[in-house]
C-alpha cells in the first residue's frame, strides 16, 4: 500500500494537483495498485489564518508517506521568502532531499523557442544538489541598517553533500540513461574553493563509473550551450544555485513550465514531486493552467516508487496529448481547459 501525503499549496497549486491525482487514480486502477492520498493544508492561506508555516507534528506526520505531491507555494500577499524558506525549503532540509532532479525533454509537437532543435536535440537531465550551498543559510548581517552595512551570504560544500549527489548522478546516469554522459556544472575558474571540492570529488567517483564518459562546463557556458547545442548535454549534475537558474533556462527550453516538473528525493525515504511553475495567482481558480506539469510530477513519483511501468504509461500518455491535442502548452492557450487536459491524459493512458 502505497501512502502519498497531498500538499496542494496556493494558487494554481490545487488545479495543478487535482488533475495529477486523477490520472494517478487511473494508473492506480489501471496497474492495480493499492495507494492511499492524505491531503495536508499548507501554504500562504493557512499562514495567513494561523501564522503556521511547518508545525512539526505535520513534519513528523509526513516522515510515515512513501511520497510528496506538492502543487506550489507562493502567495502575493505573504513577503517574498517566508513560505520559500519556511516551508518548501524547510521540507527539502528537514527531509534532507538531497537531490532535486529536473528532466529536461522536448516531447514531439511541442513548440521551443530554440530555432532548428527538436525532440532528437533537447533530451537531459540536471541533478541539482538541494540541501547546501548559497541554499543552507549560511552567513548575516553586521551593521544592518547603517551606511556600513555588510551583508554576507555563504556557500556551504560539504564534502559529504557533494559526494552523495555525485554518487546519485554517477548511478542514475548507469541506470537511465543510454549515452551515460555526465557533465559537472561549475564555476571553477572563480570559485575556486567549492568548486574545487566539487571537482576533485567529480573525478575520484569518475574512476569507480568507467563506463560513464564525464565532462565539465563552466555554469555561464552551460547556460550559452543549452540554447546553441542542447544535444552535448545527457545528464548535468550541479550544485543548489546554480541548479535552480539552469532548470529554469531548461523548463523553457522543453517548453515551458507548463510540463516541467521536479523531484526533490532522498532514495530509500519520503521524498516529494512537484510541478516547478509555482503559484501563479493571476491563473488562480480559472481551470486555464496547464496541468502537465503535476501529470509529471505523479509520473516520477511513480518511477520513484519502483512503478516504472505506470510511470512510463502517464509520460507516453502526456507526449500523445501533447502531439495531437494541444495547441500550446502554456495557460489559457491550449486549447483546453486544465481538467480537460487531465481528461485526454486519463483517456490516452
Ligand atoms: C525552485 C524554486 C525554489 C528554489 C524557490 C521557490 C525557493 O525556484 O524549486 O526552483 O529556489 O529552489
Ligand atoms: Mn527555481
Amino acid at each position: 500500500m502505497y501512502k502519498i501525503a497531498v500538499i496542494p499549496g496556493d494558487g494554481t497549486g490545487p488545479e495543478q494537483v487535482r488533475e495529477g491525482l486523477k490520472v494517478l487514480e487511473a494508473v492506480r486502477e489501471k496497474f492495480n495498485l493499492a495507494m492511499e492520498t492524505v491531503t495536508y493544508d499548507l501554504g500562504g492561506e493557512r499562514y495567513l489564518r494561523t501564522g503556521e508555516l511547518l508545525p512539526a507534528s505535520v513534519l513528523e506526520e509526513l516522515k510515515a508517506f512513501d511520497a510528496i505531491l506538492l502543487g506550489a507555494i507562493g502567495h502575493p500577499d505573504v513577503k517574498p521568502g517566508i513560505l520559500e524558506k519556511g516551508l518548501l525549503l524547510e521540507l527539502r532540509f528537514q527531509l534532507d532531499l538531497y537531490i532535486n532532479l529536473r528532466p529536461v525533454k522536448l516531447y514531439p509537437g511541442v513548440a521551443t523557442p530554440l530555432k532548428d532543435k527538436g525532440p532528437e536535440e533537447i533530451d537531459f537531465v540536471v541533478v541539482r544538489e538541494n540541501t547546501e550551498g548559497l541554499y543552507a543559510g549560511g552567513g548575516g548581517f553586521l551593521r544592518k541598517g547603517t551606511p556600513e552595512e555588510v551583508a554576507i551570504q555563504e556557500s556551504i560544500n560539504t564534502r559529504y553533500g557533494v559526494e552523495r549527489c555525485l554518487r546519485y548522478a554517477f548511478e542514475y546516469c548507469r541506470r537511465k540513461r543510454q549515452r551515460r554522459k555526465l557533465t559537472l556544472c561549475g564555476k571553477t575558474n572563480v570559485l575556486t574553493y567549492a568548486f574545487d571540492l566539487w571537482e576533485r570529488a567529480f573525478k575520484e567517483i569518475a574512476t569507480e563509473y568507467p563506463d560513464i564518459a564525464t565532462d565539465y562546463a563552466h555554469v555561464d557556458a552551460i547556460c550559452m550551450w543549452m540554447v546553441k547545442n542542447p544535444e552535448w548535454f545527457d545528464v548535468i549534475v550541479t550544485d543548489n544555485m546554480f541548479g535552480d537558474i539552469i532548470t529554469d533556462l531548461g523548463a523553457m527550453i522543453q517548453g515551458g513550465m507548463g510540463i516541467a516538473a521536479g523531484a526533490n528525493l532522498h532514495p530509500g525515504r519520503v521524498s516529494m514531486f512537484e510541478p516547478i511553475g509555482g503559484s501563479a495567482p493571476k491563473y488562480a481558480g480559472q481551470n486555464v493552467i496547464n496541468p502537465l506539469a503535476a501529470i509529471n510530477a505523479a509520473a516520477m513519483l511513480l518511477d520513484f516508487l519502483g512503478e516504472e511501468e505506470a510511470a512510463c504509461c502517464i509520460e507516453t500518455a502526456v507526449a500523445t496529448v501533447c502531439r495531437e491535442h494541444l495547441k500550446s502548452l502554456n495557460a489559457g492557450q491550449m486549447g483546453y481547459t486544465t481538467s480537460e487536459v487531465g481528461d485526454l491524459v486519463v483517456n490516452h493512458l
